[in-house]
């Protein structure tokens, strides 16, 4: 198989872009495996399995995995977005599945062991056809376990929340600080307190805590222990 560089870790931590800017610097395909259930969740909520409500009676599993496994599901490279456009069935899915609604429906489905092994393949595989830089919460202790550099990149709920006031104004929206961190708080406790796959560092990985740092540092220490 081909290098394997994984980076972890909670929502707003800056994998995206920093897995986006080392794969294009290394002509490395990029594994947003976010997207992947993403799309399960919106596809299970379009289809009435969850809802918005968690506290909703309990999910038809079966109906779920049926869903799941209904999917085909491929990356391509988007130079303009700067991220994977996701083409499900033929279509390709938009920003549609990038707002923090369909990231609460991901993080729903993603908590399902079989959901999880349903997509397990189909991730793996693309370590298959050249180097790849794999965005997620288990790429290094599920999916990935041999990879060859590991990163887990954190920061403070506080410091990931500002991050998303701050994007969100200058993309021209209202936000609502508490409003944002408690969400974040809930996503991280759902998917770091799962059974199967918890979002944790692998015992191999590096631990960076971009709190305090800038995207161009950040990216500069990935940068350097992938060269180590
Ligand atoms: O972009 P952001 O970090 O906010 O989220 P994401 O990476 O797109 O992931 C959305 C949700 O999918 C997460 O909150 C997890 O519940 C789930 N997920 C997962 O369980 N395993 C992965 N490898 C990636 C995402």
């Amino acid at each position: 198989r081909y290098p394997v560089i994984c980076i972890d870790g909670p929502s707003g931590a800056g994998k995206g872009t920093a897995a986006w800017r080392l794969a294009k610097t290394l002509g490395y395909q990029l594994l947003d495996s976010g997207a992947l259930y993403r799309i399960v969740g919106l596809k299970a909520f379009e289809a009435g399995l969850i809802s918005a409500d968690t506290q909703q009676q309990p999910i038809n599993e079966t109906a779920l995995l049926e869903l799941t496994k209904s999917l085909h599901i491929a990356f391509e490279p988007n130079h303009d977005s700067g991220r994977v456009d996701i083409i499900v069935n033929g279509d390709i899915i938009g920003e549609q599945v990038r707002n923090e609604t369909v990231g609460g429906y991901a993080s729903q489905i993603a908590v399902f062991p079989q959901v999880r092994q349903a997509l397990l393949k189909l991730q793996q595989d693309m370590a298959t056809r050249s180097g790849l830089i794999a965005d997620g919460r288990d790429m290094g202790t599920v999916v990935f376990p041999d990879a060859d550099v590991k990163v887990f990149l954190t920061a403070s709920a506080e410091a990931r929340a500002q991050r998303r006031v701050t994007q969100l104004i200058t993309a021209g929206q209202t936000a609502d600080f508490d409003a944002i961190l408690e969400t974040i708080k809930v996503r991280d406790d759902r998917d770091e307190n799962r059974t199967t796959a918890p979002s944790k560092p692998a015992e191999d990985a590096l631990l960076i805590d971009s709190s305090t740092l800038d995207a161009d540092t950040v990216y500069q220490r990935i940068k350097e222990h992938c060269q180590a």
